[in-house]
């Protein structure tokens, strides 16, 4: 999942005295930057590249000198990566000097040359003649030193991605490591590590001229072609095993990269048999799955999550790789059925509102694979081919990516995907020049996974400002399909509060999602206090059979109703039928451009939703609010239960509970929080359950074994059949807030809730 993991420490110390560095730097040189990078003084003392110079790709001290930096030219913004990899931000002590979102070529230090290759009336079959031609035409690598040696982030990931290249090098071949069966999860961990690699040392390749890269990519190419006799790699013919597609499509993404980007390296014979390999392996299995209707392994043409975009983007990047050199025909044959059927299924992922189909995991995955046939498409033929059209609202799916990163991590509901390798979110840096959102650009290219040969062509160092600006703390995604809401106490501070929670429908999610109506994650002081179990085994039997009422997936205890943050009633799961509806309110307060926000006293914000029909008609509302200018949270059930019902909220915190039972005291990572039942119901107390399914449930599949859930433990409530207006409040235990500083709030029906019911 994204999670990047606890690897690198907090670390306040770079920033103030770089960043003035900068600052003087930039005015002395009288470089005209919109640079508005902080002045701070608050924070002093730089660090000994404690956070990698920018060898990860956010971090980086962000100072002119520095590795990663450019000498004269502004750092970047993040100045430490936390322990979540979100960027830390220097504070703000005066006036900010961070300027509104804006992609500006004419006032830019620098910025990219025009495309040379403008055709008339573009055809999907005719390409520049030049190459490259996928994703970095000649034009770019020939600009990017100039833009490298002028733009710190681009220093910093350059930097970063010859690091990774290097240890990629070092490594041994990629192993045929078959996770679960072939038909099971396959071989699709091994072909993005050969993706990762090969873009890697191409990129490499291609920015030194040193051809030791070449004989790397081809040893490893040889190798993945199931051509090197000292290895096992698959089985003959179908070495990029067909019956899990997406390796398939992997494969062949990796290979057009390597023909494509090191045309030129190639021997003649070496550039021939790369291509009959993405002929072999990979493009007449895609002519199978469009014209073969009795073949199996098809089926993704007609679903609209990550499968869709995978499959098809790294079918296209083949075909355009090869297209005049092949001399079947396929490549042009495969370009006819996948634009078109991207445009139907891959881009209508995204809902209405720019919420991902499946989850915020696999948004990663789909939305990769859409920038990189997109673009693919944009340099080899002049047009993107409709691609970015075909949805009106794939726009938004920038949107909804920034607003479900979390505080700490996502809201990670439902499945988290395999492991990400080639996989990043830099097709925000894509979306971001194309959609005139240069938020999405500013906002990506201060994450840690920004470091990737994709990005350095889709960044535009003419984008300048600080994201946040004037950015709204909450939003409401309001498409039935999955209505969820999301709320922050502020955007460059991610010490405070965020919470989100989801209502909408619990089907057509790819058999990804969770039956988690009313499910929600609280982080705050940099805890996950009420969190995600995530996927369970992907190949457990019949995990993904169906998202049905009856399916076996949802007797698995992390897919079921008992294993979300929500209620349960009878110990049933919800029902897969429901059309829950919201309601939702913001004070619409959004960020300044400083770094430094204070949450004015009457900012709130709250959702609301109707689950009336998740329960099969027992009245039930649940509500989520902010309270006391974003300090502590309200989480209110009304329901009128013919039968028991458990409140459950699943948390890594050690949790003990007073004798009243009403207050329950949750201590992680240092930090406390307070959870306090108030204006409870006669019998209404804490309790504390294990995450484990409960013995009525439905019996799971033959064989199959339930993942257990080390150090979580499940905060309840318990009651029996009756009416109830179930109020829990959150105090986190803020550093510096007595207890006076604490609101308790009235009791409102959730259904009266407005902006100022709780004042
Ligand atoms: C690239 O290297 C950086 C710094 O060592 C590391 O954090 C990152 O995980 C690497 N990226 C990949 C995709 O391996
Ligand atoms: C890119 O990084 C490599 C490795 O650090 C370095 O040798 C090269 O000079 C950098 N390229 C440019 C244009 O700065
Ligand atoms: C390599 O893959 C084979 C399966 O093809 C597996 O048996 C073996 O354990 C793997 N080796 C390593 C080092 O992962
Ligand atoms: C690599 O070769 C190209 C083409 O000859 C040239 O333009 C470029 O400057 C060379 N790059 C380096 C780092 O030597
Ligand atoms: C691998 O061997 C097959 C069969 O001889 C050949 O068609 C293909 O071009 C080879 N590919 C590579 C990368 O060596
Ligand atoms: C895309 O979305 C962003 C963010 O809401 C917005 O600023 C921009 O105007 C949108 N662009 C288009 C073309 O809709
Ligand atoms: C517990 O922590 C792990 C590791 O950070 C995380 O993946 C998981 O979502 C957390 N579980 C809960 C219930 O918060
Ligand atoms: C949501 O579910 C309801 C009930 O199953 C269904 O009628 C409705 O069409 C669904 N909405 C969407 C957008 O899929
Ligand atoms: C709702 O009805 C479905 C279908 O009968 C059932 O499987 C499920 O357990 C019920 N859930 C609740 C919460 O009543």
């Amino acid at each position: 999942m994204a999670k990047p993991g606890p690897h690198r420490t907090r670390n306040l110390i770079v920033a103030g005295t770089a960043a003035v560095i900068i600052v003087a730097l930039a005015l002395g040189l009288g470089l005209g930057l919109g640079l508005k990078h902080n002045n701070s003084s608050s924070s002093a003392a730089a660090s000994s590249g404690g956070s990698s110079g920018g060898s990860d790709g956010s971090g980086g001290s962000g100072a002119p000198g520095s590795q990663s930096s450019p000498s004269g030219v502004p750092g970047r913004f993040a100045v430490a990566t936390d322990t979540w990899g979100h960027p830390i931000y220097p504070t703000a002590t005066g006036t900010s000097q961070y300027s509104a979102p804006t992609i500006d070529p004419a006032s830019a230090i620098v910025t990219w040359p025009s495309d040379p290759f403008q055709p008339q009336s573009p055809s999907l079959t005719q390409v520049r003649t030049d190459r490259p031609r996928l994703i970095a035409p000649s034009y770019k690598w020939d600009a990017l030193p100039g833009l490298i040696a002028k733009d710190s982030y681009l220093a910093g990931w350059n930097a970063t991605i010859f690091g990774n290249a290097t240890v990629y090098a070092a490594g041994p071949l990629t192993n045929y490591s078959i996770d679960g069966g072939l038909g099971e999860s396959g071989v699709l961990d091994v072909a993005r590590q050969v993706k990762v690699k090969v873009k890697s040392w191409a990129y490499a390749y291609r920015m030194s001229n040193d051809s030791s890269w070449v004989d790397r990519t081809w040893d490893e190419l040889v190798n993945a072609a199931g051509n090197n006799s000292a290895n096992y790699f698959g089985v003959e013919g179908d070495n990029w095993n067909d019956i899990h597609f997406l390796d398939l499509a992997e494969f062949t993404a990796a290979y057009a990269i390597a023909y494509d980007w090191m045309y030129d390296a190639w021997s003649d014979d070496q550039r021939t048999a790369l291509m009959w390999s993405i002929l072999n392996l990979g493009l007449s299995y895609g002519v199978t799955a469009y014209t073969d209707a009795s073949y199996g392994n098809g089926w993704w043409r007609s679903v609209n999550g990550n499968w869709n975009c995978v499959c098809n983007s790294g079918l296209t990047m083949g075909a355009l790789a090869i297209l005049g050199d092949d001399p079947t025909g396929t490549a042009a044959q495969i370009l006819s059925y996948t634009v078109s059927n991207a445009q139907a299924n891959c881009a209508q992922a995204p809902s209405s509102d720019g919420t991902w189909s499946e989850t915020a995991n696999y948004w990663y995955f789909g939305t990769m694979a859409f920038a990189e046939m997109t673009s693919s498409l944009m340099t080899a033929t002049g047009s993107d081919q409709g691609m970015f059209d075909a949805n009106p609202t794939f726009n938004l799916t920038g949107l909804y990516h920034m607003y479900v990163t979390g505080m700490t991590s996502l809201f990670n509901y439902g499945d988290c995907g395999p492991n990400k390798y080639s996989t990043n979110a830099n097709g925000m840096m894509l979306f971001g020049e194309h959609y005139n959102a240069p938020r999405y650009m500013l906002f990506q290219r201060d994450q840690f996974d920004a470091a990737e040969p994709w990005g350095m062509f889709w960044y535009d160092p003419a984008v300048s400002g600080a994201w946040w600006e004037d950015l709204a703390l909450d939003h409401y995604f309001d498409d039935e399909k999955n209505t969820w809401a999301s709320m922050r106490s502020s955007w460059t501070d991610n010490t405070g509060l965020y919470i989100a929670m989801k209502a909408g429908n619990l089907t057509d999610h790819q058999t990804h999602g969770d039956l988690d109506s009313g499910d929600f994650v609280l982080d705050a002081m940099e805890q996950r206090w009420a969190g995600e179990l995530g996927s369970g085994d992907y190949d457990a039997p019949y995990y993904f059979s169906s998202e049905a009422q009856n399916s076996a997936r949802w007797t698995y205890y992390r897919k079921a109703s008992e294993g979300q943050n929500t209620l349960l009633l009878n110990e049933d799961n919800q029902n897969v039928e429901a059309s829950p509806t919201g309601n939702f309110g913001s004070s619409g307060t959004a960020q300044g451009a400083s770094t430094e926000f204070t949450v004015p006293s009457d900012s709130t914000a709250f959702f609301t939703a109707d689950l009336t029909t998740t329960y099969n008609g027992t009245s039930f509302q649940r509500g989520i609010r902010m309270l006391n200018g974003r300090k502590q949270v309200l989480l209110q059930d009304d329901i009128n239960a013919p039968s028991p019902i458990i409140w459950r909220m699943h948390t890594n915190a050690t949790v003990s509970i007073d004798t009243a039972g009403t207050t329950a005291t949750l201590s992680l990572g240092g930090q406390t929080m307070s959870v306090q039942l108030i204006n409870a119901p006669s019998g209404a107390a804490f309790s504390t359950m294990q995450p484990v399914r409960f013995p009525t449930d439905p019996p799971l599949p033959a064989g199959a074994v339930d993942q257990p859930n080390p150090g979580v433990t499940v905060l309840a409530i318990q009651l029996g059949a009756g009416q109830y207006s179930l109020q829990v409040l959150f105090n986190p235990q803020w550093p510096g807030l007595s207890s006076s500083d604490y609101v308790t709030p009235p009791s409102v029906a959730v259904t009266a809730w407005t902006l100022t019911s709780h004042d």
